[in-house]
């Protein structure tokens, strides 16, 4: 028989939430060292380096020191990422035995396997960082080896090269020119983080819980997977070969909006006045030249000129994505090997916010407003809750 419950005292009342924007749009969750974007300047920075700038010139192994450690030392940092390139037996093995899956769901299953799974809260600030730098290694040699293994050929085995130019290597399975190197190393530079994307936060909400490095990554990997975020840049390709001559664009576009398509390459949930990633790939690309890289030129202000027209109260710009899949495709890259590519950058940035966010010590567990059809209330249930004591 079920015993009646004492009647419940009224609750306190709960503080007020806060209702977030739709998307969580302009909503700050968290304070950060490690940059931001300034969506109304068309600005964004790594630290207190205008990113745009810093990547015309730098490395790869500069931009993970400044984001991982805040400093200018790379040799160290350069270090332990090249040896984070080299795969343990058993994640080739997984590799191997994983190839015909998705690309992008055969490298999450290793991302775990890179460092030992170890919780986050029970390590070091240092143990923590020594295992973000295998990782960001490990991820760019685990995209490489499936890539080859899947076009039915062995890994290429790592070097002490620079970080991109053994990522190409590995991908390719010859030597990348030097013009090749640096334009691949811009659009690195250029997206080794982003603000508060979705993947980032999905990376801190996975490392706030106190889990595994790898854990984190492979939530991020996850989100960066989607066609919103970083799925992008092969259906870039897709839309320029289904184009063709620039002189269609511009009925190919409307059709695609009126089928409710997204236009890939354009819009951002930040950036108002320019994307300045895409001005500084679109210069790159142009330096590369070539038939492919006059056809986006022409390509782009047409479709610009439609989403103008289709979304008149939107400031529509083209996003990093549009020359991203340009510049990757003239460096030899396979369209399977675009988002692994930004993964590989962007492990940078999930790594210096994961750092950032073990530091913070502090478990992100938003709310939700229920907005279902009512329950009844709790002392007229007909099992009320018992409440227990200790
Ligand atoms: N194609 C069609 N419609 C678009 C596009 C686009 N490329 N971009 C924006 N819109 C529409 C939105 O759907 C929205 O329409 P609505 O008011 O009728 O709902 C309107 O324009 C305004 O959109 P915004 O608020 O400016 O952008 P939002 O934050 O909603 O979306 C997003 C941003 C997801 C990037 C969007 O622009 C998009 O889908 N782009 C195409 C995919 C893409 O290129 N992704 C890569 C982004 S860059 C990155 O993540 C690294």
């Amino acid at each position: 028989m079920s015993e009646r419950a004492a009647p419940v005292p009224p609750a306190a009342p709960a503080p007020a939430a806060l209702v977030a924007p739709p998307g969580l749009k302009g909503l700050i969750v968290a304070d950060t060292h490690i940059g931001s974007v300034r969506g109304d300047e068309g600005f964004f920075h790594y630290r207190d380096r205008p990113a745009p700038a810093f990547a015309k010139n730098a490395t790869f192994a500069d931009g993970a020191a400044l984001l991982i450690d805040g400093t200018d030392q790379r040799a160290p940092i350069a270090g332990a990422i090249a040896s984070g390139r080299r795969l343990p037996a058993e994640v080739f093995a997984v590799l191997q035995a994983a190839h015909d899956r998705p690309l992008l769901a055969a490298l999450r299953m290793v991302l775990p396997m890179l460092t030992e799974e170890r919780a986050t809260i029970d390590l070091t600030p240092d143990e923590r960082r020594g295992d973000v730098l295998r990782t960001i290694g490990g991820i760019a040699a685990a995209a490489a080896a499936l890539h080859r293994i899947r076009d039915g050929h062995q890994p290429v085995p790592s070097s002490d090269a620079g970080h991109v130019r053994d990522f190409l290597r590995m991908v390719r399975g010859d030597e990348p020119s030097a013009s090749l190197v640096r334009a691949v190393e811009r659009y690195m530079l250029l997206t080794l983080d982003h603000g508060f994307n979705a993947s980032t936060f999905a990376a801190r909400v996975v490392v706030s819980t106190g889990a595994s490095v790898g854990s984190a990554y492979a939530a991020a990997l996850g989100a960066l997977s989607g066609p919103l975020h970083g799925g992008a840049p092969s259906r870039v390709l897709d839309m320029l070969r289904s184009i063709g001559e620039p002189s269609r664009a511009e009925d190919w576009a409307t059709s695609a909006l009126r089928n409710g398509q997204r236009l890939m390459g354009f819009g951002h949930a930040v950036y108002r006045s320019g994307d300045p990633r895409s001005a500084l790939l679109k210069e790159t690309a142009l330096e590369l030249g070539g038939e492919l890289v006059e056809r986006a030129e022409a390509i782009e202000g047409r479709i610009l000129g439609v989403l103008r027209d289709a979304k008149p109260g939107a400031t529509i710009v083209t996003n990093v994505e549009y020359y991203a899949a340009v510049v990757l495709h003239l460096a030899g890259l396979p369209q399977s090997m675009f988002t692994p590519t930004f993964a590989a950058s962007r492990s940078v940035g999930w790594g210096a916010h994961v750092l950032e966010q073990a530091e913070a010590g502090k478990i992100l567990r938003p709310s939700a407003r229920y907005v279902g059809p009512e329950p009844p209330h709790p002392t007229e249930c007909d099992e009320p809750v018992k409440v227990l004591s200790g």
